[in-house]
């Protein structure tokens, strides 16, 4: 439909028409609905008026979206199309790893062809937008939902983050296999004080704007169609009434032109939160601020309507929030086909397909992070090995956003070892092995002991005061060990747990993450030496819960500490734990010692708008092929503002040959060094810096050089 057409038709809409298009409601409302009772009655509408709404959150399936799609256009005054929104986070039928885990490849290909798959899943079941990529940075593992995000780095989540929206919407969202992505949730939505989840964000200007922002703008810079705005308040405003949010920063600042839409009934709870009247201030706030769908509540239903005829909104806004809509749809193609993918025979020709299947064991392959190792893994086929934990065992080890996944798909660890290594002696037991048991499991050449957290234990709202392993867990850790010492821990969960015992007792370490329908088998591979583990930590894994939140991009202070783990007096520092992580961001081991040249730098003074270089040889001292992922940081040693101690500022994925050494480079730009400096300008300045370019973010392998007027 041309702009023309598009605009005639806003033009010959009536008010209320135009409001029930920035309406989205779940799939409770449609069908047997109980008018009584049930959530339409809450919401004060007649039967017919979920029909008449604009989106709807939630519902999949093709045959069941194309029978709700026609009822939906037939009960619209201009038989206006309607968009199915759902969370499509990490997978649609096939679970992928979770998107920790995702972020733990720093692989944004392999993000890309995930969200591709995911896309092609979710189209045929007649999805158009998917709610992700969930772009929060995390650095406070208390909160549950850090399993959504890609991690606690703004350089590595900005380039998942475009990745993401490239493969979900490709270069064209009404091609066949393509949804519109919606970023979320903007903003800060990840640094809720406490770690607990819809808490207020206390964030300075400086850290919203250097690193939590910078995500969100590569996903809008990368096209994204939608910006989802967060529950929590920032400087004590809520973000889905925040007017300099949503359109001096939002819209001004980063160029986005879609659709904002709300969090799940967040207009309703700014009411709550204290900061609107009632709900119909709510809805006038939201929709004055630039939020143009209200998800899930009925502010704008019944609240809008009434500030419009007043004349306390301005029409105008409301007409350029419905066209925003109207041009999505547009963007989608339903004016002209509705269903647009969705049938049911392309659900059976695409969902569970053998390329998506693979691609969901190459994903696992790349994320699961190998920490600790002595030289006990790779296992040798043939031994004799003990399986102990339910995780083993567990089909609850997809992540809490695989909603629509099929359960009934997911491969445990168990099924995973006994089909790829029929000729290992497998003994299983569960979390709390009787004494016969633990007499086999002591006469075991190895143990894999699965501990940590299932999917139930992490996602929205799950958040924890304490981060470390059960009483369970931690009991059955020393059970275990003290009968074999060669004990392999495998984590699993969608945050990071605190695991200092294990670490130090265990003689291998392996985080495994939530690694999706079929990626067990990928964790065998890399147990038994099949794959050789490439995985980086996406968020750093801390000692406990009193260090937290913490990242591997700290500050001097006026008072650093000196490079020892033992307590100085009158630094800044613990008395009782390390400032470090346990296992830094970055960080993760393969079956390959790798080693590093001092980087060479082309020159050693930047001017303004030129490049250098920064080049390292990396050799493969090992006897099997690898990738190792070759990571740089910056330091900024002077600026108008404190800088951090080191930042990600670029990485590269190189796949060695056993005994291969290559050169690998990278453009040291004066991009790169920009920050907001004490007035807020992105910018460069002029002074010392140093760079490092190594395996992971404790690299000591730096150089220094200048950037100079
Ligand atoms: C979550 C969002 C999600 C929405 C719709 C909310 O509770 O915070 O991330 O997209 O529900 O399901």
């Amino acid at each position: 439909m041309d702009r023309q057409k598009l605009e005639n038709l806003l033009a010959d809409m009536s008010v209320s028409e135009k409001i029930e298009q920035l309406v989205q409601l779940h799939g409770g409302f449609f069908g047997e609905v109980d008018m009584i009772t049930g959530p339409a009655a809450e919401f004060k509408m007649d039967a017919d008026r979920p029909y008449r709404t604009g989106t709807v959150l939630g519902e999949h399936g093709a045959e069941h979206l194309r029978n709700l799609q026609d009822r939906m256009m037939a009960k619209q005054p201009h038989r206006i199309p309607a968009i199915f929104m759902a969370d499509v986070i990490h997978g649609y039928k096939t679970a992928f790893p979770v998107p920790i885990a995702i972020g733990s490849s720093f692989d944004p290909d392999l993000a890309e062809e995930i969200a591709s798959a995911a896309a092609e899943e979710a189209s045929a079941a007649g999805v158009h937008v998917t709610f992700s990529p969930m772009v929060d940075l995390v650095r406070d593992p208390r909160w549950g939902r850090c399993m959504e995000s890609t991690g606690e780095d703004p350089y590595l989540n900005s380039a998942m983050a475009a990745a993401f929206v490239r493969g979900f919407q490709g270069d064209d969202i009404s091609k066949k296999g393509k949804i519109a992505a919606c970023v979320k949730h903007f903003a800060a939505y990840g640094a809720p004080v406490a770690g607990r989840d819809y808490n207020v964000t206390e964030i300075s200007e400086h850290t919203l704007f250097e690193d939590y922002l910078k995500p969100y703008r590569a996903a809008v810079e990368a096209g994204v169609k939608l910006v989802m705005t967060a529950f929590n308040t920032i400087d004590r405003k809520p973000c889905t009434t925040n007017r300099h949010l949503l359109r001096d920063v939002l819209r001004e600042d980063m160029g986005f032109k879609g659709v904002v839409i709300s969090d799940y009934n967040a207009v309703g709870e700014t009411v709550i939160q204290g900061s609107s009247a009632d709900r119909a201030d709510a809805a006038k706030k939201a929709l004055i601020a630039g939020c143009d769908i209200d998800m899930m509540s009925d502010c704008y239903l019944n609240g809008l309507e009434g500030a419009i005829k007043s004349g306390e909104v301005d029409e105008k806004l409301l007409d350029e929030a419905v066209m925003r809509v109207l041009e999505l749809k547009n963007e989608l193609g339903l004016f002209e086909n509705p269903y647009k993918d969705g049938s049911a025979e392309r659900e059976k020709e695409v969902i569970f397909s053998e390329k998506i299947q693979a691609l969901g064991r190459r994903a696992a392959e790349e994320t699961t992070v190998l920490l600790k190792n002595d030289g006990i893994l790779p296992l040798k086929n043939g031994q004799k090995i003990g399986v102990v934990g339910d995780l083993a065992q567990s089909k609850e080890i997809v992540g809490s956003w695989s909603i629509f996944a099929d359960a009934s798909r997911t491969v445990t660890l168990r099924e995973a070892l006994e089909k790829l290594c029929p000729e290992t002696e497998f003994v299983f037991s569960g979390d709390a092995p009787t004494e016969t048991e633990l007499e086999k499991i002591a006469s075991c050449d190895a143990v894999l002991l699965c501990l940590g957290e299932d999917q139930s234990r992490t996602g929205e709202s799950m958040s924890v005061a304490d981060i470390s392993l059960s009483d369970g867990h931690r009991e059955l850790f020393s059970r275990v060990s003290a009968v074999n010492k060669n004990t392999v821990a495998l984590i699993y969960g969608g945050r990071p747990l605190a695991i200092p015992e294990v670490a130090k007792a265990a003689r291998a370490v392996v985080e495994v993450w939530l690694p999706g329908t079929v990626g067990s088998y990928a964790v065998a591979d890399i147990i038994f030496g099949k794959v050789n583990p490439s995985g980086r930590l996406s968020m750093s894994i801390p000692y406990c819960s009193g260090q937290l939140p913490i990242s591997y991009s700290l500050f001097n202070t006026g008072r650093p500490k000196p490079e020892t783990d033992s307590f100085v007096r009158y630094v800044s520092n613990y008395m009782d734990v390390p400032n470090r992580p346990l296992y830094s961001f970055g960080c993760g081991l393969s079956y390959c010692e790798i080693a590093y040249s001092e980087p060479i730098l082309s020159k050693n003074v930047i001017r303004r708008g030129e490049k250098i270089t920064a080049s390292v040889s990396v050799e493969n001292m090992g006897d099997s092929a690898v990738t190792e992922t070759v990571q740089l940081y910056i330091r900024d040693i002077k600026g108008s503002v404190v800088r951090p101690l080191r930042e990600l500022k670029g990485f590269k994925r190189v796949g060695l040959e056993p005994h291969e050494k290559k050169n690998v480079e990278f453009e040291i730009s004066e991009d790169m060094l920009k920050f907001y400096d004490a007035e807020m300008n992105f910018t460069a300045e002029a002074g010392g810096f140093t760079l490092w370019i190594g395996h992971d973010s404790l690299t000591k392998n730096g150089a220094d050089f200048r950037l100079e007027d």
